[in-house]
């Protein structure tokens, strides 16, 4: 169907809940997307950090079939082959024992909220706060909610669940000034996605874990944007050497199938007992064998050291963009999570971009967020990168 039609059919039936650009996909190919007209786009977003592995990977596309005709879904009263052994895998990969499977971030999130506060009830004599970031994102569902540091995400849907506090990023003494005889853990991201693509340093990183081990609190990482590979290792904590007690994932995971993952310690996970905390489908039989495809060709293609060198040279050339162009404020990320600070608002930029058929994100009123696919070819990088410099450019008025 003709686009412009698509584009009026949902206007008037789809839910006007995000703000979304006029543009219909209907076939995506590595780092390609194709709309309904037939325009080709280079996506530096990767449906925001989801696809790893580019659209529509062959091997992907071969497991999804080949598990439909299989088996999809038992319910959870049972078990699924590939459900353990990604389990296994995942917890190979993190050290961390036991993982949970659910269908989203958010709900990986609440799953490691209420762990967090089984655990605070049962081995901490009943502490229950949990103290997040300023500027964080977490996820939409209540309790996800009420962790998120963003004031613009909560006003509207007061009362949130109680017992949430924030302290600064990047600044200990916020944190330490937070804590409370009721706090069971504390709750980040080590590179904020949402919040502008802020990572975090190693002294707050190393302090928090010192402040939460001093004081009996949990660490939970939220990994749903930087796990697997995005910020050149396979979790962001192993860039500072602080392993935490629960971890979050989604996104990438499932590479766009619905899947999310809350793994802990064998420690911290005993608190869950039958009946605890679950869902119908958490993931499901597709997810599942996605993720475990995902995680091999990962490994094969040894992609989270190829997104470290590849995230360090993007770093280098929007330093050398920077020098020449002034607009360019500051350049931050890590890995293949990077952003762009501008002197001037970064939604026309998105637009004039996709206008000449290149996908980057407005994270912020200021920021350009580029996440491209983590296998992304010099042939795709290069003219997304050309594309994107002629656009800054092209906003430098000359004196
Ligand atoms: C760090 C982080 N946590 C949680 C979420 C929520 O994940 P989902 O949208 O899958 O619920 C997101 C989504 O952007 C995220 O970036």
């Amino acid at each position: 169907m003709e686009m412009q039609s698509l584009l009026e059919k949902a206007d008037r039936v789809m839910m006007k809940n995000v703000s979304r650009f006029p543009v219909v996909f209907s076939r995506g190919e590595g780092a390609y997307l194709y709309d309904t007209d037939g325009k080709r786009y280079l996506d530096f977003l990767s449906g925001i950090a989801v696809h790893a592995l580019g659209h529509s990977h062959p091997r992907i596309a071969k497991a999804l079939v080949e598990q439909a005709e299989k088996i999809v879904h038992v319910s959870n009263y049972f078990y699924l082959e590939e459900q353990i052994l990604l389990a296994e895998k995942l917890a190979a990969l993190s050290g961390l024992e036991r993982v949970f499977f659910s269908n989203s971030g958010a709900e990986a999130n609440e799953a490691a909220l209420k762990l967090a506060r089984k655990y605070g009830r049962e081995k901490l004599g009943g502490k229950y706060e949990i103290i997040s970031a300023e500027k964080s994102f977490h996820g939409r569902t209540f309790g996800a909610l009420a962790a998120t540091g963003q004031p613009k995400y909560q006003e509207a849907f007061q009362p949130l669940p109680a017992g949430f506090k924030y302290a600064k990023f990047n600044d200990l003494s916020s944190w330490e000034a937070a804590v409370t005889p009721q706090t069971c853990a504390f709750l980040l991201e080590l590179v904020q996605g949402e919040g502008g693509v802020n990572p975090a340093t190693p002294e707050f990183v190393q302090g928090l874990a010192a402040l939460s081990r001093r004081h009996g609190i949990l660490l939970i990482f939220d990994e749903i944007q930087t796990g697997l590979g995005r910020t050149g290792k396979s979790f962001a904590w192993q860039h500072f050497g602080i392993k935490p007690q629960i971890m979050t994932l989604a996104k990438a995971l499932g590479s766009g199938v619905p899947l999310g993952a809350m793994l802990a310690t064998e420690e911290v996970a005993a608190a869950f007992t039958p009946g605890d905390h679950s869902t119908t489908i958490g993931g499901g039989g597709l997810a599942y064998t996605v993720a475990l495809e995902v995680l091999k060709v990962m490994e094969e293609e040894k992609l989270p050291e190829r997104t470290a060198q590849l995230g360090q040279e993007l770093l280098k050339t929007f330093h050398a963009w920077q020098k020449e162009l002034p607009i360019i404020k500051e350049v931050r990320g890590l890995g293949l999570l990077l952003a762009l600070e501008l002197t001037i608002p970064s939604r026309p930029i998105a637009e004039q971009c996709l206008e000449r058929g290149l996908i980057v994100n407005a994270v912020t009123p200021t920021a350009i967020r580029l996440a491209p696919p983590l296998n992304i070819g010099e042939a795709e990088l290069e003219p997304g990168l050309d594309l994107l410099y002629t656009v800054l450019k092209d906003q430098v008025v000359p004196s």
